[in-house]
């Protein structure tokens, strides 16, 4: 059977997408897959990206695409009318995950614990924000990935500098509550939550940004990931439960938040999981016994089914 790999797009995380996109196809390559490569929006493509599916045979495809269109359920929508079985989520469930704001209005709803938030439309008022919540804060497009975008503001000059540039990426923005603590990740493929990974970037960031994620190399990884196993069991318990509640399937990627008093806050899930070397999935594969090109052949059987 013959996989397109959908790797490029042109969100902001395009160069993230390339490296998930190259490792995919090898990985499907070595299993003795057939492998189209699609960059959409690539240099070469000469085609919009509806003809360019459309050109190419493919029986299943791979979706390495992250952010904008490959993430928010644009192209699995397209996928759906063409009839072609996709990785991951289907396009009311990405559309739902890529949005931060939605997200969170539904989940407080449903009483899944996220990190209080104001959210704003166009534009948003520091002296609104700093009436409702207190330093530090987290400012974030609604819908971006790879941390882009995103500040920690500690003061007022900084709110204001947070604010200007998560508009800069998106229309709909989120200030969200500190969470004092570390930052855990769960793997989901076929519903089983793998084990968690703790991260631990160095301290000179003040996030798990996108240098701590792609370019640094002092960002440590726990894994396991240094819970009891308890509250790991909790937290994947919890995990489960928010990639459900957003009718995710296939695979995907939650983050959590864990404070002081030791309660978890979920920030996200992810429904495009990077796959670069400097990923998260590809480790929590690993650590179970599964290696990098077993895990593509995994999460391709898992849109199969
Ligand atoms: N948005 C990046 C690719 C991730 O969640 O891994
Ligand atoms: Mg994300």
């Amino acid at each position: 059977s013959i996989v397109a790999v959908i790797y490029g797009g042109r969100s902001a995380e395009r160069e993230v997408s390339l490296q998930s996109g190259t490792l995919v196809a090898e990985g499907l390559r070595s299993k003795g897959y057939q492998v189209a490569e699609i960059d959409l929006y690539g240099p070469n493509a000469l085609l919009d990206p509806i003809v360019q599916l459309q050109s190419v045979e493919f029986d299943l495809a791979f979706i390495a695409l992250h952010g904008g269109e490959g993430e928010d359920g644009s192209v699995q929508a397209l996928l759906e009318m063409l009839g072609k079985p996709y990785t991951g989520s289907a396009p009311l469930a990405c559309g739902f995950a890529m949005d931060k704001v939605l997200t969170k209005r539904f989940w407080k709803g449903i009483g899944i614990p996220t990190p209080a938030y104001l959210s704003f439309v166009g534009s948003a008022d520091a002296n609104v924000i700093e009436q409702a919540m207190s330093y530090p804060m987290i400012v974030k497009p609604s819908r971006e990935g790879s941390t882009i975008g995103i500040s920690k503001a500690m003061n007022r000059v900084e709110l204001d500098e947070a604010l200007v540039s998560a508009l800069s990426y998106d229309s709909d923005i989120l200030v969200e509550a500190f969470v004092d603590g570390p930052e855990f990740t769960v793997t989901i493929i076929d519903d089983v939550a793998f084990p968690a990974i703790g991260l631990k970037p160095a301290p000179e960031h003040k996030l798990y940004d996108f240098d701590a994620k792609y370019i640094a190399m002092d960002t440590e990884y726990l894994l396991p990931c240094g819970l009891s196993e308890d509250d790991e069991n909790e937290l994947q318990m919890l995990a489960l439960d928010a990639y459900r509640s957003l009718g995710c399937s296939g695979w995907g990627r939650v983050d959590i938040m864990r404070d002081q008093d030791g309660v978890f806050w979920v920030l996200e899930v992810n429904t495009a999981p990077g796959m670069t070397s400097h990923s998260l999935v590809p480790m929590a594969a690993a650590y179970v016994g599964i290696d990098y090109a077993a895990l593509v052949e995994k999460i391709a059987q898992s849109a199969w089914e």
